[in-house]
């Protein structure tokens, strides 16, 4: 219910001063109402009265924060973890053309996630909230690792030890958020998640013609090196915070 419908002009002020008023109304009831012998009329209406102020404070501070709400939308983005329920969303998502066109074997992304408490224990993978909402995904893995299960042919890609060298995957499955800036937002989240694990460098490999993932890239920092983009983790700590919208 939007109490501001049913009592047009009310402002915040006012709203406010009302709980503050029924506040100590109720304060006054409760003290009262100590005093009083249960079963009696006064005991039942002041006990009445009490459970009316106590909704009427609580419909007031629900409208305030709905105030609050729209006058400070909440724009949050939030990375979460990947639950067994969340495998036919994904599913939706990989076969939508947008990601299709760049995530070619669903079905071996489905396994990944299906067996990611044991074979692919490795990654860390996260459903993308936006206000909420799961739009998108996204993971890191340490390279080290996965080059048991993808070719990586230069050293300097995997390193010499685990907890240096990543790399991540990232999608928008709701097309309505995408062009949103969130791509780059959900970038920066990773990099976060990577540089407090101490992480020395990330590589993300990529068809040259995914512009938008390139851009998303570009925006954090990366740079392309021998065909692959890179960010060095360590050395980005003061890249400049990516935000919505541009
Ligand atoms: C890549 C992806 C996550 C980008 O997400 P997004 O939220 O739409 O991107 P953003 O809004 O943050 O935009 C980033 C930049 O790319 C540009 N961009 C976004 N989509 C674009 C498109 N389809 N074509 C050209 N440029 C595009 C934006 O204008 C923005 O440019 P700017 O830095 O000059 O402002 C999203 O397109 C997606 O999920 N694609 C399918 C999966 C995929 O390709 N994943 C990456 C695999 S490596």
């Amino acid at each position: 219910m939007n109490m501001s419908e049913n009592m047009p002009g009310n402002t915040k002020h006012e709203l406010q001063e009302a709980i503050r008023s029924i506040n100590s109304t109720l304060g006054k009831c409760e003290k009262a109402i100590t005093k009083l012998k249960p079963g009696t009329s006064s005991h039942t209406l002041t006990k009445r009265r009490i459970e009316a102020f106590n909704i009427a404070v609580s419909l007031i501070e629900r409208e305030l924060r709905n105030e609050y709400t729209a006058e400070n939308p909440v724009d949050e983005l939030k990375l979460r973890l990947f639950y067994d329920g969340d495998i036919p969303l994904m599913e939706r998502w990989l076969y939508a053309p947008h990601v299709a066109a760049w995530y070619k074997h669903p079905d071996h992304w489905l396994r990944e996630l299906r067996e990611r408490r044991g074979e692919f224990s490795f990654l860390s993978h996260y459903i993308v909230e936006y206000e909420e909402k799961a739009v998108g995904f996204c993971q890191y893995y340490d390279c080290f690792h996965s080059r048991l299960h993808e070719v990586w042919n230069d050293e300097w890609k995997v390193g010499d030890k685990q907890g240096e060298v990543f790399s991540i995957d990232y999608l928008i499955g709701e097309t309505e958020y995408l062009r949103r800036g969130l791509g780059k937002r959900i970038v920066a989240e990773l990099m976060g998640k990577l540089r407090a694990i101490g992480a020395i460098r990330c590589i993300v490999s990529l068809e040259p013609d995914n512009i938008a993932s390139r851009r998303v890239l570009e925006a954090n920092g990366f740079t392309m090196r021998n065909g692959d983009y890179v960010l060095n983790i360590a050395e980005s700590t003061k890249t400049k915070q990516v935000k919505s919208g541009g």
